[in-house]
């Protein structure tokens, strides 16, 4: 069996996409879910962008044992620094330089010619060896690049020490065939190329981001790179978890090919990273979205009672999708809960399971059927990576038809209790209204959006908002059976956010 080494930029690559920062808490905690899932490399960040994004990256670092740490640099000397700087705890460390070889971007980008940007190119690898050993090189735009120079430069970099060189679709401009066909010509063209793994790195801006993966694959890479969700820059990377699942399920075309990933850990961090980011997971995407296992047509749902792989190929619990199974009621114990947590996935503190537990008894009493999903959303809403300034202590609204909407909050602050009150558009914004008042906020809602969790007419609510304030924007969830308190409760999450960010 040969290994396909599985490089995640969840938090790089993923994390430019428009809206989706995280803190350093968040990023750490998706550190630790992506060691847990398997993956091999972990992009951690661009540390040279920021202060506080070369001490998340040196957190990151020095947390993760399990999965190499990789910090991004330009073929700079201040960015090579910076990233040395913040990989150097790491148990396994690796420095990502890249440099653009295509005309278009050698031109407008960086006005440079290509014998300057071969030479940049081999000092940046030389220099950035220096402190690391692992050095992978990209040359930024490769499918555009006249297919001759690319050589020159992949061959070049290797030979100063690059040992991986990763060829990205910047743009998501490539077909399946053209990109596997760029691959084979490296292998065939580079005389060093078994001194080096190759690697691809894939957008999805024409969405043939995994397809292009998977090809490259079959060619001769042997990294990918790609993100949770398929989250990225523009219209994203490759998506993890179908890269994974396309070699998993279709074993006859990737024989003798594995990837180190634990499959059933793949629909928690989907979750976790959707969570955090904020960016929901569409329903219909494969492999995570809520639909990927539900079966409404009636010749459909008939064919998997008779046989399963009928219209299933892969199989939920491979992905650790667990449905809408009923787990607990009513009557389920601290212990019943604590079990069915675990077998989630969750590693929870006893102080943890208390908040949990109380959550889940006042849920229990206002649903009859308790879901994984519900549990799962409870979790994510009760801990906090960050300790709260305000806690939600209770509310009350007046709204109808003809009446103007109003609503009075109380929040916990400090051992105090504050309250306010305000009128709004509706009763949600009346709420919202009264925490601006309370917190002395200017809060701008620039997103809203509210899904069930589960099925039923007492499903849980799940609010996603992005809010601005205080110069910050963030994105929050709250849930609850009563969409206003879910609402609230995001609200209140989102305000913690921005005040743990200072
Ligand atoms: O898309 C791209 O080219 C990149 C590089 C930094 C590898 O993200
Ligand atoms: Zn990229």
């Amino acid at each position: 069996m040969e290994k396909i080494i599985i490089f995640d930029t969840t938090l790089r690559d993923g994390e430019q996409a428009p809206g989706a920062s995280l803190n350093p808490a968040e990023k750490l905690e998706i550190a630790h879910s992506l060691a847990d899932l398997g993956v091999d490399v972990i992009e951690a960040g661009f540390p040279i962008s920021s202060k506080g994004e070369l001490e998340s990256v040196q957190h990151i670092a020095k947390a993760i044992k399990s999965a190499a740490v990789c910090a991004l640099a330009r073929a700079i000397k201040t960015d090579i620094d910076a990233a040395s700087e913040a990989i150097r705890y790491a148990k396994q460390q690796r420095i990502h330089v890249f440099l653009a070889t295509s005309k278009i971007h050698m031109q407008y980008k960086l006005k440079k010619a290509e014998d300057e940007i071969l030479r940049l190119a081999v000092e940046s690898v030389k220099y950035a060896k220096k402190s690391c050993p692992d050095i992978e090189f990209s040359p930024e735009d490769a499918s555009r690049t006249e297919r001759q120079f690319l050589f020159r430069v992949v061959e070049a970099v290797i030979n100063a020490g690059a040992t991986t060189v990763n060829i990205p679709d910047t743009v998501g401009y490539s077909e399946p065939e053209e990109f596997g066909s760029l691959i084979r010509c490296i292998k065939e063209n580079v005389p060093n190329i078994n001194n080096a793994v190759i690697s691809v790195h894939c957008h999805n801006d024409l969405g043939l981001a995994v397809a292009n993966s998977l090809e490259a694959i079959k060619n001769g890479a042997r990294q990918v790179e790609c993100t949770i969700n398929g989250i990225g820059e523009r219209a994203g990377n490759a998506s993890l978890e179908e890269i994974v699942m396309a070699m998993k399920t279709r074993k006859d075309i990737f024989a003798d090919l594995e990837t180190q990933i634990k499959t059933q850990q793949i629909y928690k961090v989907s979750r976790l990273v959707s969570k955090l980011t904020g960016f929901a997971v569409a329903p219909n995407k494969a492999v995570v979205g809520g639909n990927a296992f539900r079966h409404e047509a009636g010749i459909h749902q008939d064919g998997i009672l008779k046989e399963r792989t009928t219209y299933e190929i892969i199989k939920p619990e491979d992905v650790g999708f667990t449905g809408t199974g009923i787990v607990l009621g009513k009557h389920s114990g601290r212990h019943a809960l604590s079990e069915r947590l675990k077998e989630l996935g969750f590693k929870l503190s006893d102080t943890e399971l208390d908040k949990i537990n109380s959550r889940f008894k006042a849920l229990a009493d206002k649903k009859k059927n308790i879901f994984d999903d519900d549990l799962i959303s409870i979790v994510e809403d009760e801990i906090k990576l960050i300790k709260p300034v305000w806690v939600l202590d209770n509310f009350t609204i007046n709204s109808g038809t003809n009446i103007t909407p109003t609503a009075t909050v109380s929040l916990k602050y400090k051992h105090k209790v504050l309250s306010g009150k305000s009128s709004g558009d509706g009763p949600v914004d009346a709420c919202f209204k009264a925490i601006d008042k309370i917190t002395s906020t200017k809060g701008e809602l620039q997103d809203y959006r509210i899904e069930a969790v589960t099925k039923g007419k007492d499903a849980l609510g799940e609010v996603s908002l992005k809010l601005k304030a205080k110069g910050k924007v963030v994105t929050a969830r709250g849930s609850s059976t009563d969409i206003i308190e879910a609402s609230v409760r995001a609200y209140i999450n989102a305000l913690n956010k921005i005040e743990s960010l200072g």
